[in-house]
């Protein structure tokens, strides 16, 4: 099962190194079954650790250039971060990234080889419309990505269940990420409201290989919480 902590505009360079050094001892003295995956922001951005992936939240689709405010591949480069999330729904909806663009940046950094973790999600208004609206909409926004890519990581992350304390129910995730399999093989993650109470449930759903976690993931304990909740240490 794939952890992945998504801390957005949260922590410093500072208080991401103590956060990784806290994450590294508890991974080391527990031995979990888990891929573990850290994205904190840009100016945090340091090599990977034992057990822990560092990822960049976003890049820009070049090697470097003139793109005032961005990074890209020489930028994370340095730091040998070979990981990114592409498709972030507060990319979409609040940096106004567009499905062409995110397709331009996902086929840049699978050209490179990266590891992408690609972000789908609908919003409420959508989800209320039922079923097949969800599909249609979740599937739109695979325009332009490569299925089969061999370094992709799907996530689905429901645009109401951010931030929101409010996680999609089991059917709810159950039923699209059933829809999302039928043709992706790729790990599926859910994200959206998981936290240490809810996580044991969304974890044991057939298709959710893992989750992508914003609020709860912030504080190091937190995080450790679902991963024990989902392993508990054998004594
Ligand atoms: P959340 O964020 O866990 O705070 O809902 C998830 C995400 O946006 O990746």
């Amino acid at each position: 099962m794939i952890f992945a902590a998504n801390f957005k505009m949260h922590h410093t360079r500072a208080s991401t190194a103590e956060y990784l050094d806290r994450l590294e001892s508890i991974l080391e003295a527990a031995e979990y079954p888990f891929k573990v995956m850290v994205f904190p922001p840009a100016t945090a951005l340091q090599p990977s650790r034992d057990w822990i992936t560092v990822g960049a939240q976003n890049a820009y689709p070049a090697e470097s250039g003139a793109y005032t405010g961005e990074i890209g591949l020489s930028q994370l480069a340095e730091f040998g971060i070979d990981t990114v999330l592409v498709g972030h729904s507060e990319r979409r909806n609040i940096l106004g990234e567009s499905q062409e663009f995110i397709a331009e940046k996902f086929g840049y950094f699978a050209d490179k080889g990266l590891q992408i973790i690609y972000c789908v999600g609908e919003p409420l208004e959508v989800r209320e419309s039922g079923f097949e609206a969800v599909a249609e909409y979740l599937w739109e926004q695979f325009d332009g990505i490569d299925l089969d890519y061999e370094r992709l990581i799907v996530a689905y992350e429901p645009v109401w269940a951010i931030g929101t304390g409010r996680a999609a129910s089991v059917e709810e995730i159950a039923a699209t990420h059933a829809e999302l399999r039928r043709r992706i093989r790729r790990p599926l993650l859910y994200g959206g409201s998981v936290k240490p109470s809810n996580i044991a449930q969304i974890g044991a759903i057939a298709d959710v290989d893992g989750v992508l976690v914003g609020s709860a993931s912030l504080d190091p304990e937190s995080f450790h919480a679902m991963m024990i909740a989902v392993a508990p240490p054998q004594v």
